[in-house]
């Protein structure tokens, strides 16, 4: 099945007003697959996904970091996905490894995230990924396995859901995935999807890789038949992310 491939561009904590003008400059100028080939999804801090949203080309979507796991209301500090919804921004990741180690967000409260937001009408990037304890210790495909369990049991219909897949060992450290590496935990999470979910789920849903991308490796982790896109962090904050969104042609 032709998967539409996906590039991600998470900002993470980063950027000033005139940086993000900047960033979104180039972006506008890039020359770029077609929207039917490629689809990219920026993903400003809250505070600029107005600012974003105007400036930004209509080719590209716009994601939020986070959202809350219920409507709003006195929850001091969130965001809630009715928010996102009536500020027009489509996507939201949910699950981020930062977001699980230093927030203590557990699998079930991400799963109930997920759950919301898609009632909500948002499309989500839903993040897994092992520690390197973990992968040492030979778990990696009963965490991820477990954290996309607790995600899938709040799904419906998978059409507005991207799994990406993010070691967290590979996370801001230089050191990516190698393409097999990435290609045996992709497919080993399609073959849970297939076994749990079901064939045409499996075979339809994008599983991204995320973890240290970059201009140089992009094409290599591209060329693997299950990474369909990527989410890039430091990357996706210089111009070499264009590099990436071309990738896979
Ligand atoms: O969400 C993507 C991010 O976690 C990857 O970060 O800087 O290793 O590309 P980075």
């Amino acid at each position: 099945m032709g998967r539409k491939f996906f590039v991600g561009g998470n900002w993470k904590c980063n950027g000033t007003s005139d940086e993000v003008k900047k960033i979104v400059t180039w972006l506008n100028e890039a020359e770029v697959p077609s929207e039917d080939d490629v689809e990219v999804v920026v993903s400003p801090p809250f505070v600029f996904l107005s600012l974003v949203k105007t400036l930004l080309r209509s080719d590209f979507a716009i994601a939020a970091q986070n959202c809350w796991v219920r409507k709003g209301g006195a929850f001091t500090g969130e965001i809630s996905a009715e928010m996102l919804i009536n500020l027009g921004i489509p996507w939201v990741i949910l699950g981020h490894s930062e977001r699980r180690l230093l927030l203590n967000e557990t699998n079930e409260f991400v799963g109930d995230k997920v759950g919301y937001a898609l009632t909500q009408g948002l499309k989500v990037i839903a993040c897994v990924g092992e520690t390197l304890e973990q992968r040492e210790s030979g778990s990696t495909m009963a965490v991820v396995a477990a954290q996309t369990k607790s995600i899938a049991e709040h799904i419906s219909n998978w059409s507005n859901v991207v799994l990406a897949y993010e070691p967290v060992w590979a996370i801001g450290t230089g050191k990516v995935a190698t393409p097999a590496q990435a290609q045996e935990v992709h497919s080993e999470l399609r073959k849970w999807l297939h076994e749990n979910v079901g064939p045409e789920v499996a075979a339809s849903t994008r599983i991204i890789y995320g973890g240290s991308v970059n201009g140089a490796n992009c094409k290599e982790l591209a060329a693997k038949p299950d990474v369909d896109g990527f989410l890039v962090g430091g990357a996706s904050l210089k111009p070499e992310f264009i590099d990436i969104i071309k990738s896979s042609t």
